[in-house]
């Protein structure tokens, strides 16, 4: 029988009784207690809150269903299950996002990061040539100059620097606590040296050096302020509106960090910009200019143009 919504929201048994609790009782209790709030993928959030409590990964979690919980694992994990009901998202309760095949520390104070924001990485390796190339080839271990704008968790940075074993990398943002966290999970994965990280607006720190950067990649923020309503509660009041929100529309920031790439970017240099969902026709719009050219825009799995990449001329 499906829950009843009318009723006001009943505590979980496995909360409050005093009896044994395993841990597939306590799964099943935390999914019922989750989708009674309509927490989208209810089971996952479960699974990703029980590892986090008990310090065990999904294969153990499988493999010991008749685990009882103690009383201190049960408190805590009813109590992360209470806050992910009330909206908070998963992320912010373990401190953990996996992107690229890598773990990220993130906290309220940057963007988790996207899967879909994987397709930059995709396209910039794409776009230097690298991608089919192995680690160790001389092209992977060209002394790319690279800049990553709006670097949020560091999450593209990081993944570029890992990617490019040489690559040295600016990553900028206009958030210090933003940057803080992107600094240790440069560190957690031994890119620190590699990544210089200013607090700044887009590019303005740079714009007084010559053109010298191979790839400029960005997910600026892209959502229109008018939008805001139409997000889920997670996104809207739990993550930073520096990280969301790129103006009115939405698509206010690409034109100046367009021209500022143009700046930059070496001739024959990369530019990869994820965009929002209303924002490809603008983008290709600015794109079309004599500074520009091999416009692409790549699409992602949903079949949304997510990602314009082009070639500064020659
Ligand atoms: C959409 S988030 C992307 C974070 C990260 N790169 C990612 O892909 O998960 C945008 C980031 O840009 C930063 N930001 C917003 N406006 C900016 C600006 N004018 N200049 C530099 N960074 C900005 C925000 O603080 C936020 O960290």
């Amino acid at each position: 029988m499906p829950p009843d919504r009318s009723m006001p929201h009943q505590s979980p048994i496995s909360s409050q009784r005093s009896s044994p609790l395993d841990l597939r009782t306590a799964l099943r209790d935390a999914i019922a207690q989750l989708e009674h709030a309509n927490v989208p993928s209810a089971a996952l959030a479960a699974e990703l809150l029980l590892m986090h409590t008990l310090g065990q990964d999904r294969a153990w979690l499988y493999a010991h269903p008749e685990h009882e919980l103690d009383s201190a694992a049960r408190e805590k994990y009813f109590a992360l299950i209470g806050r992910r009901a009330r909206g908070v998202p998963t992320q912010h309760l373990t401190g953990h996002q996996e992107f690229w095949g890598l773990d990220f520390e993130v906290t309220p104070d940057v963007l988790i990061p996207r899967p879909e924001t994987e397709h930059v990485i995709e396209v910039s390796l794409e776009r230097l040539g690298v991608s089919a190339e192995r680690a160790d080839s001389p092209r992977r271990r060209a002394a790319y100059r690279i800049a990553d704008v709006g670097t949020g968790s560091g999450c593209i940075a990081i993944a570029l620097a890992h990617e490019l074993p040489v690559a040295q990398i600016v990553a900028t943002d206009v958030s210090a606590a933003a940057l803080e966290i992107a600094r240790r999970n440069a560190a957690r994965h031994n890119v620190a040296t590699r990544i210089e990280f200013i607090e700044c607006n887009l590019l303005d720190a740079l714009l007084r050096q010559s053109p010298h950067f191979d790839l400029i990649a960005s997910n600026p923020p892209y959502i229109g302020r008018r939008e805001a309503a139409t997000l889920p509660r997670e996104v809207r009041e739990h993550e930073p509106d520096s990280a969301l929100y790129g103006g009115e529309t939405g698509t206010e920031l690409y034109a100046p960090l367009i021209a500022q790439a143009a700046q930059l970017l070496k001739p024959g240099g990369f530019l990869v910009l994820e965009l929002g969902h209303n924002s490809a026709e603008c983008v290709a719009s600015l794109l079309r200019t004599h500074e520009w050219t091999d416009v692409a825009l790549t699409k992602d799995l949903a079949g949304i143009a997510r990602v314009a990449s082009a070639r500064r001329l020659q």
